[in-house]
C-alpha cells in the first residue's frame, strides 16, 4: 500500500505531555524529523489531547504557530499535522469559539475528525461542520498547510491557507 494513501491514517504520537512531563522534550517539534515521519504516515498527531475549552483550542492553536516553522513544511499531500479532534457541537466552545475553530482547523489543512454526539447536536453547529466552502479550503487539492502570516502583539493573528485556486 502507497504510503501516502490519502485513505489511511497512522496515528503516530499520541502521547498526553502533561501527563508525562518528562516527554514534552522528546515530542518537541524541533527534535522531530517529519520529512521521515512523512515516509511512513499519512497523519500525525502533534501536541496535547484537545479538551472540549477554549482554553485548550487556543493551546493548540498557539502551539502550532509557534512550531510552524518545522510543521508546516512537513504538510502536504498524503501528509497531515493533525491538532487533534473538532470539538464543535459539544458543550465547552460559544459559537464565536465553534466558528473559530472551523476556520482554523480549514486553514491548517488539519484532518477535519468530529467528536460530537451526531444524535444530539444543535442545527447551528451542524452547519457550521457540513459549511461547504469552509470544507472547501480545507480540501484544496494543494494539500499546503496555512500559517500564521503575521502576529499583532494587541492578540490578533492573521492566518492565511496557501489554496491552489490563487496559484492558477
Ligand atoms: C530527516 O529525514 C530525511 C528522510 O529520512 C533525511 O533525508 C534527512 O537527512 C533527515 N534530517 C535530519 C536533520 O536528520
Amino acid at each position: 500500500m502507497s504510503p501516502h494513501s490519502p485513505s489511511v491514517v497512522i496515528i503516530l504520537l499520541s502521547v498526553s505531555p502533561s501527563a508525562i512531563p518528562h516527554l514534552i522534550t522528546v515530542m518537541s517539534p524541533l527534535q522531530v524529523n517529519y520529512t521521515e515521519v512523512a515516509e511512513y504516515c499519512n497523519s500525525w498527531r502533534n501536541f496535547d489531547d484537545i479538551q472540549d475549552s477554549w482554553t485548550s483550542l487556543k493551546y493548540v492553536i498557539d502551539f502550532t504557530a509557534a512550531f510552524q516553522d518545522q510543521l508546516v513544511p512537513a504538510a502536504g499531500r498524503g501528509a497531515w499535522n493533525d491538532p487533534d479532534m473538532l470539538v464543535i457541537g459539544n458543550f465547552g466552545l460559544s459559537w464565536a469559539q465553534e466558528v473559530t475553530q472551523m476556520a482554523l482547523w480549514s486553514i491548517m489543512a488539519a484532518p477535519l475528525l468530529m467528536s460530537n454526539d451526531l444524535r444530539n447536536i444543535n442545527p447551528r453547529s451542524q452547519a457550521l461542520l457540513q459549511n461547504q466552502e469552509v470544507i472547501a479550503i480545507n480540501q484544496d487539492s494543494l494539500g499546503a498547510q496555512g500559517y500564521r502570516v503575521l502576529k499583532v502583539i494587541t492578540s490578533s493573528d492573521i492566518l492565511s491557507p496557501p489554496l491552489l485556486s490563487r496559484l492558477q
